[in-house]
């Protein structure tokens, strides 16, 4: 069983625990003569980073990567490209009580339930830290699509701290790297810190809502029925750590539509090719790509370690409580954003391979034409 992969062509393998000596990714499929190289990569994984301001964890990490294999003289050879990570921060008894007692709100249990054994220390295999992985291969992912599709462009933002949401009227695509929150709305930046200043010091912790959106995709990637680009979307964003529902286009709020406020209506672009009125499809229509942004959202929960006593049973069944010391995020939607962008990335280089394979001819090339 491959279930630690995903992706059909562009194929990512995470390996790794958290207090492990190491973790990674095993890249398989990725075109050769990608120019590419660790710095290339470290970019990416600087921005999920822990400790890179006081609204994120303090766990002291430098995620450097290094490549292993797969590239030779600054370009993909098309062999198995293995990204490393050395675990350098792992203080295990930060970890100590979670020995014999389940974690509310965590894998604990389940892994448990299922394996009858598990690595404490951190949450093991469950921990966030996997998604290190998937930002490292995310990068590889980018410099291959920007070989491929130059025109393409992955930006994740959060859209909602707990009840406090951006204004749209707002939205400034500049904003977006300006503030520790990745939010797009200078505002609701300020507001969200002042409101995550007060959450942390009582010990609490909140959730978010992420889009992430791609600007510049070719119409045309994605398949019928059971290769749905949406599908391969959602299944990847909701493999994130903590995210329990994932959106694409107007995603849920269509069940408040009408049919005429829903479709959008299609027109004749002044470049020859067609424009659509709104995007409330999301950029994908039957599974393959418009040509339209792609948009896709999820909600990431409240971090479940928290700074308040809860109740929960030992591995022998005893009730008890537990406070989750170490050290945490307020807000884990935060450090998810280049996650989801990362996941974004993957399925939109394997889905541009699996179209150049059936289809043929280039990427961005006469696609979007009709007839
Ligand atoms: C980037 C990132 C960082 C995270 N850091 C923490 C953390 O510090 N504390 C915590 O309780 N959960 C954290 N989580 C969430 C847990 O990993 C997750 O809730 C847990 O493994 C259970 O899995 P589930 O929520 O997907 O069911 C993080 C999630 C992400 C995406």
């Amino acid at each position: 069983m491959s279930i630690n992969s995903f992706g059909h062509l562009f194929r990512v393998t995470t390996w790794g625990e958290s207090h492990g000596p190491a973790l990674g990714a095993t890249v398989d499929g990725c075109p050769p003569g990608v120019p590419v190289d660790a710095a290339m990569i470290q970019h990416w994984l600087d921005r999920r980073k822990p400790g890179q301001n006081k609204y994120t964890t303090q766990r002291r990490e430098a995620d450097e990567v290094r490549i292993l294999s797969g590239v030779f003289e600054g370009q993909t050879t098309g062999t198995p490209v293995q990204l490393m990570i050395e675990n350098t921060d792992q203080r295990s008894k930060d970890y100590g009580d979670i020995m014999d007692k389940f974690r509310p709100g965590h894998a604990d249990i389940t892994y448990w339930q299922k394996y009858g054994i598990r690595d404490y220390r951190g949450g093991g295999r469950s921990s966030a830290r996997e998604t290190a992985s998937r930002v490292a291969a995310g990068g590889l992912a980018r410099e291959a699509i920007r070989a491929i599709a130059p025109d393409v462009q992955i930006t994740g933002y959060m859209t909602r701290m707990g009840a406090h949401e951006i204004d749209r009227s707002r939205f400034d695509w500049d904003q977006i790297e300006q503030n520790p929150f990745w939010s797009p709305d200078a505002q609701t930046a300020a507001d969200w810190a002042d409101y995550l200043d007060d959450l942390r010091k009582s010990g609490s912790s909140v959730g978010a809502i992420i889009e992430v959106v791609a600007r510049g995709v070719p119409a045309g990637l994605g398949a019928p029925v059971y290769g749905k680009l949406d599908t391969d979307l959602a299944a990847a964003m909701m493999s994130i750590n903590a995210v329990k529902g994932v959106e694409i286009g107007e995603g849920m709020s269509a069940a408040m539509l009408t049919g005429e406020l829903n479709a959008d209506e299609i027109f004749m672009g002044n470049d020859g090719k067609p424009s659509y009125s709104s995007n409330h499809a999301g950029g994908i229509l039957g599974g393959i790509s418009t040509g339209q942004d792609i948009v896709v959202r999820f909600a990431v929960k409240p971090t479940s370690s928290i700074l308040k006593t809860r109740k929960t049973i030992t591995k022998a069944g005893a009730e008890t409580e537990i406070i989750t010391k170490g050290r945490h995020d307020p807000c884990v939607g935060i450090r998810a954003v280049p996650v989801g962008e990362a996941m974004m990335a993957c399925v939109l280089l394997d889905h541009m391979l699996l179209h150049r394979g059936q289809v043929g001819g280039q990427i961005g090339e006469n696609r979007g034409r009709i007839g």
